[in-house]
């Protein structure tokens, strides 16, 4: 963990500003799952707009990769890890951006210039040989063999399919006990990539056209559990410190060491992490059978799966342990972990719980219908049955299947689940139109009884009091917040009686568009910042009230009749919940 503060500390000694990981879960982005590089969050700034922090910025951010889950097992893949990351917003360029690169790793974490290689963009018919960058590299002293020219398959950077990007410059790791070669060969595995600088000067738009950006930026990325595999001298990213305390935890419950059983506790320390910061995670995603949910659901019954392999007794608190030696390690560092300790065991116990119910008859199942099975492919029917009466995702079954040498037809499978989700979808969407429909005078009151609870509870309770969420129907409104004590009988009395004092008042509802760093600079109190688009609408009741929200409300208070509180209990750590009536 030390290397994150090192890597901060030297960037905040280069003039740059530390910024805090975003959401694990994209606000404003519904073409990905998950942020699954550290520049994400950035791409409006890559691409132009002004940050707040300034043009010099460094991180570490949380990523999640799902595309090679499969392979999560070897000694290498994660489904989490933590990328960190500095960033020029048109500042300095390719000599200061390789400068720092080489100063942090070999003056910070003294390793050896012998150790090193780089490779660089040979250009295109568009771009030209990055020779700035091979010169930068020969005056720090990389020798000319050290330095390979290879083309836009390696060393041009892209997010995807569009957006900013560029060529890029990629340092490499001589990790093996054999001497190092005085080449560099690309080909060569022992060359290990610990660090990405790219220098986004390009936009790619959606037909594959490239224009300059109004700015040079340079984006980097360095991936914290391999740069501590490379420091702690191991192959095995497992065996680095991150891992230690979580393993021994793995081999605590199932009574057995880690030798002999990598594949299954890497599977299970992999996935428990990363469903840790899934839960915890502000979006507030929960297992299902949809998007970030399901994934969240494959990687916690998959930890389960091969929890039972290594005979840990799943009905104990194995999956807790686990996730509270996670969480001890990252609380420092994210404080969603910290505050959301409660919420992750509680869904992963639920989630365990549901799965146990059906694994056992499932895995009977399984054998029941493999043993003795005349093909060597699972036809889409019996996967189909796995997954809806045994909640067993389809990959859990393809790798029973494997273990049995048997292939699934999953595309058959995806063709059934899919009809299965248009149906759903159909009965979902039914229910949402009844529930449009019943938004009527009445909710928008409790909507703007809402604000004006919330703004009662910061005077009588304590300014720092946030709604945690809400629910509103005909009957009543709910009002979660942050607080850690039971309300007295005498703040409960004081805070009705000035949501009263203001409905009286007979306040003024208004609202205005800006900026969302205007409304926060503003003071506006908001929920899910990172969840709102860039213009936002504020909404005002008289000077008592400054909410982000997007409505609608009342025009003036005088409307709502008598506010009364009718219940007040503990809603999870931290949060107090509020039942309410307008009469
Ligand atoms: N965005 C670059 C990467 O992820 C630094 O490799």
């Amino acid at each position: 963990m030390k290397i994150k503060d090192l890597y901060i500390d030297y960037f905040i000694s280069k003039g740059h500003k530390q910024i805090p990981s975003a959401p694990v879960v994209p606000e404003n982005d519904p073409s990905v799952l998950f942020n699954t590089a550290g520049m994400q969050p950035l791409v409006p700034y890559l691409m132009g707009k002004s940050h707040p922090y300034g043009t010099r910025l460094c991180d570490y951010q949380k990523c999640i990769r799902t595309n090679d889950l499969e392979e999560v097992g070897d000694k290498t893949h994660h489904t989490f890890f933590e990328m960190l990351g500095n960033w020029s917003l048109g500042d300095y360029f390719k000599k200061e951006s390789i400068e720092f690169s080489f100063e942090f790793l070999t003056k910070v974490l003294n390793i050896p210039v012998e150790k090193l290689a780089v490779t660089v963009f040979e250009g295109d018919k568009d771009i030209p040989r990055d020779e700035v960058s091979a010169n930068i590299w020969r005056e720090l002293g990389i020798k000319d063999e050290r330095i390979s020219y290879l083309g836009a398959d390696d060393n041009f950077w892209i997010a995807g399919e569009s957006g900013p990007c560029g060529g890029d410059t990629e340092i490499f790791y001589w990790r093996s006990e054999d001497p190092v070669p005085e080449k560099h060969d690309p080909e060569d595995e022992r060359w290990v990539e610990i660090w990405n600088n790219v220098f986004m000067e390009f936009n790619k738009d959606k037909d594959g056209n490239i224009t300059e950006l109004p700015k040079k930026n340079v984006d980097t990325g360095m991936g914290l559990e391999r740069i501590t595999a490379v420091l702690e001298g191991v192959d095995d990213n497992y065996k680095t410190s991150i891992w230690t305390n979580i393993i021994a935890e793995i081999e605590k419950a199932s009574n057995k060491k880690y030798e002999g059983n990598e594949v299954s506790m890497r599977i299970i320390a992999d996935h428990i992490r990363t469903a840790v910061f899934i839960s915890a995670d502000p979006a507030g995603i929960r297992p299902s059978n949809t998007d970030q949910g399901y994934i969240l659901r494959r990687l916690i019954r998959r930890a389960i799966r091969h929890a039972k392999k290594l005979e840990i007794d799943v009905n104990s608190d194995w999956e807790a342990n686990i996730a509270n030696a996670i969480m001890d390690l990252y609380e420092k560092y994210y404080v969603e972990i910290k505050e959301n300790r409660n919420v992750v065991l509680e869904v992963l116990k639920g989630e365990k719980v549901k799965f146990n119910r059906t694994l056992e008859k499932g895995l009977r199942e399984f054998e029941k219908i493999t043993n003795g099975y005349q093909f060597d492919c699972l036809d889409k029917d019996l996967a189909f049955k796995l997954f809806d009466t045994y909640g067993f995702p389809i990959e859990l079954t393809v790798e029973l299947a494997s273990e049995r040498n048997l292939d699934v037809d999953v595309n058959g499978f995806y063709e059934k689940y899919k009809e299965h989700q248009e149906k759903s979808r159909a009965g979902a969407s039914e229910k949402f139109k009844g529930g449009l429909a019943s938004t009527g005078e009445i909710e928008t009151k409790y909507h703007t009884a809402t604000h004006l609870l919330n703004a009662a509870l910061k005077v009588v309770v304590d300014e720092n009091v946030h709604q945690k969420g809400s629910n509103i129907t005909a009957e009543r409104m709910r009002f979660d917040f942050s607080c850690d004590h039971k309300l007295t009988d005498e703040e409960k009395t004081k805070a009705e009686n000035l949501v009263n004092e203001w409905i009286k008042m007979d306040l003024p509802v208004t609202s205005k568009e800006m900026s969302k760093e205007e409304a926060v600079n503003s003071g506006a109190e908001c929920m899910f910042l990172d969840r709102y688009p860039d213009v936002v609408t504020v909404y005002y009741i008289g000077d008592v009230s400054k909410e982000l929200c997007g409505g609608p409300h009342v025009s003036s208070t005088g409307c709502l009749g008598t506010f009364k509180i009718k219940k007040e209990e503990a809603s999870s750590q931290g949060v107090r919940r509020i039942k309410a009536v307008l009469e």
